[in-house]
């Protein structure tokens, strides 16, 4: 799927489109700001190309068209062999063309392709004599670069001597990690600098920055290995001769860092079918990269065919850029909503002037607190790049601080609980309103009723405005004193819904304590960690009892979560009493509270978190529809299922899961769990496995 190309109707708007497009190229390949995002610049030049092809005698010399960087870069250092570019298809129809006419030029199907993702960087030539690196180079205009060694120490990735003592150039992308631009626009603003808009800016700016106060961190994925003119004449040829997936493991034995150390690491596919099916999983991963990636770089693996096929003057022929939508695009901040939410955290939230990311409009973006507006710089008014990818929340990645007019205003922070004009509690980076958790009763009520906390059926939403707004429920335990009198008064309350009502509350009380707990709605503490409290103190006095040492015992609870978890209990004291003397159920079946001496006074714990079962010891992913006597679970009770068993539930796989529980339509994690040679099973498997278990 691609957006359609700008439309371009006359040769002045044709000069001007090419104008355009030169200043954007040239702001790309400098420091990344241009004002025109990648899906733009990629319209822009598309349109180009349609014009030129109705009036080839027109073509101006400056076209991006048919140029490896689009025009204006720097450089004087002759690459050895040039830098191409790559050419780009954006389905499955035009990749399958293109693997048909590659067939026709080199006389027979790709006998094997690699498949890798297309890094969000810039290219760099790395080369290395005697295993030491030498010298580093942008790709320039592709026959010429610019020196940038000056950068060497300042990427991961890119070792300063290699494993072996060779000569040889090793070429991929630089870019930084999500985490690496974060930490880069921290520095650069309190710097006095400006923020970069982009990872990709971000680098291209670094990269080419010498003599800064301070160094950033960058990172580098090796995509090709190549001889230089003084390598040893063996080495030369054995390098001529490798697929492209062996020269790939040559240079991680170099020590080169590659795509395999990522979740999406090189692969090879022998059939065009195989290679779509690698395009799907490597975009289903995507948002869950710490890197950007914009596409899948599709390439003929063998060295025999990329001979036979050969290069153009701006792309090889034997290797292809399947593009993915663009996940980021430029748009304007317009305001900042301020959502009080139920534990009475006060979050700020982007209004943006709608713009569509991949298929969707985006009118909002997720601004984590107060202090991330201040680091980010952000303005009102302010261009700002907004970044969307899957079903993650869309995200601004920083203001676009070149294209300001001076009109941009400052953000306005609340001075009162914008909901119920309490005084806020600015102690801590998130903001919260002193009412805590009244101040937003209804939402704090409406989670805890929810399906994976007390599971209340019939009290959504609306019937949770009703009862608060009649002065019935004050807090979380008035539910539970709830008479049949005081419900059936209610509007649109019938007797049949109010003894409803009644006994799916009533069926509330014997929720075990890790959803009692969850239904609180402690800070930092979800369904999972819930539960593993709950399984580690047994009861709910134990949890009480712990000190910050004793919660610190619980696995993933660190020393900053650990305090607030027990101050916040505290503070929820009268609730749990209340909730307490309702009958709500306050331990948590099947798990043994710690001794006496041990975790309540913080005294380290060997036992095992989990409750001893058939998944001791396990570590358990489960994916896919669920079918057979699993059919009706939700996944957040097929992972309670899975810790009442032993084990561990994990949603996603790695070296460490030991078993996927693969149901119908599993996608990218089945793929991933036979990758790894993990053990699969079936979900009647699985129930047969922990059959005792099943409640
Ligand atoms: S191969 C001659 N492999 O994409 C082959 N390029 O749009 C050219 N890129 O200039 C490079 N990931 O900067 C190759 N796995 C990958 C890549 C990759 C990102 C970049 C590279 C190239 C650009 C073309």
């Amino acid at each position: 799927m691609t957006t359609p190309a700008a439309v371009i109707m006359d040769a002045a708007a044709y000069a001007q489109a090419v104008e355009d497009a030169v200043t954007a190229s040239a702001a790309y390949y400098a420091g990344g700001t241009s004002a025109l995002d990648d899906d733009a610049y990629d319209r822009l030049v598309r349109g180009i190309a349609a014009w030129e092809a109705g009036h080839p005698d027109q073509v101006l010399p400056d076209s991006p068209t048919g140029k490896v960087a689009g025009g204006a870069v720097e450089g004087d250092v002759p690459h050895t062999v040039a830098m191409l570019s790559l050419d780009n298809v954006f389905s499955a129809e035009e990749f399958t063309a293109w693997t048909a006419s590659l067939a026709r030029r080199i006389g027979h199907d790709v006998e094997r392709f690699s498949v890798e993702p297309k890094l969000d960087g810039l290219a760099v030539a790395a080369r290395y004599a005697g295993g030491r690196l030498r010298q580093v180079i942008t790709r320039g205009d592709g026959t010429a670069g610019e020196d940038v060694s000056h950068a060497i120490g300042t990427i991961e990735g890119l070792p300063e001597t290699l494993a072996q003592p060779v000569t040889v150039e090793v070429r991929g992308e630089v870019l930084m990690t999500t985490a690496q631009f974060e930490h880069a626009n921290e520095v650069r603003t309190a710097h006095g600098g400006q923020p970069f808009a982009n990872p990709r800016g971000a680098a291209a700016g670094t990269l080419r920055a010498r003599e800064r106060a301070y160094t950033l961190p960058m990172t580098f994925f090796g995509y090709g290995l190549l001889p230089l003119l003084d390598t040893e004449p063996a080495l030369a040829a054995r390098l001529g001769e490798l697929a492209h997936s062996d020269l790939m493991d040559q240079a991680a034995v170099y020590g080169v860092n590659t795509t395999a150390t990522t979740a999406v690491p090189g692969t090879t596919a022998d059939s065009v079918e195989q290679v779509l099916a690698r395009v799907q999983e490597i975009a289903a991963l995507r948002a869950e990269l710490p890197f950007g990636i914009d596409g899948i770089v599709v390439k003929a693996d063998l060295a025999a065919d990329q001979q036979a096929a050969g290069s153009g003057s701006r792309a090889p022929r034997w290797a292809i850029a399947y593009k993915l939508p663009a996940v980021e695009k430029i748009t304007r901040l317009l305001g900042v909503e301020w959502n009080v939410g139920r534990t009475g955290i006060i979050a700020p939230r982007a209004v943006l002037e709608p713009v569509e990311i991949d298929g969707a409009t985006i009118t909002y973006a997720t601004l984590h607190n107060p202090a991330d507006i201040t680091r980010r710089d952000l303005r009102l008014g302010d261009h700002v790049m907004v970044h969307r990818a899957g079903d993650v929340i869309p995200r601004i990645e920083a203001p676009v601080a070149h294209l300001r007019t001076g009109d941009e205003q400052p953000v306005a922070f609340p001075e009162t609980c914008p909901r119920c004009g309490s005084a806020i509690d600015t102690s801590e980076q998130r903001w919260r309103c002193e009412n805590g958790r009244n101040c937003h009763l209804v939402a704090a009520l409406s989670y805890a009723a929810g399906r994976d906390q007390l599971d209340i059926e019939g009290l959504g939403h609306t019937r949770v405005v009703q009862l608060v707004d009649a002065g019935l429920v004050t807090d979380l335990a008035d539910l539970f004193t709830l008479t049949r009198e005081q419900l059936i008064g209610l509007e649109r309350m019938g007797a049949t819904s109010t003894d409803n009502l009644l006994t799916a509350i009533a069926a509330a009380k014997s929720q075990p304590l890790s959803r009692v707990l969850c239904a609180l709605g402690v800070r930092g503490t979800g369904r999972s960690m819930s539960r593993r409290i709950a399984r580690h103190f047994a009861t709910m006095d134990n949890i009480r009892a712990a000190d910050a040492e004793a919660m610190r015992q619980v696995e993933g609870i660190g020393t900053e979560k650990a305090p607030s978890i027990v101050a916040e209990l505290a503070e929820l004291a009268p609730l749990i009493d209340k909730l307490a003397a309702a009958g709500v159920t306050m331990t948590e079946p099947g798990a043994t509270p710690p001794s006496s001496t041990d975790s309540v006074t913080g005294d380290h714990d060997e036992r095992s978190e989990g409750a001893s079962g058939p998944l001791d010891g396990m570590t358990v992913v489960v994916t896919g529809a669920m079918t057979g006597p699993l059919e009706k679970l939700s996944r957040n009770q097929m992972n309670e299922l899975i810790e009442r068993a032993g084990g561990r539930s994990s949603s996603s796989v790695s070296k460490k899961t030991t078993l996927v529980v693969a149901g119908e339509a599993a996608g990218s994690k089945l793929a991933k769990a036979e990758d790894l040679g993990v053990r699969l099973a079936t979900p009647d498997e699985f129930a047969a496995l922990v059959a005792d278990h099943l409640t």
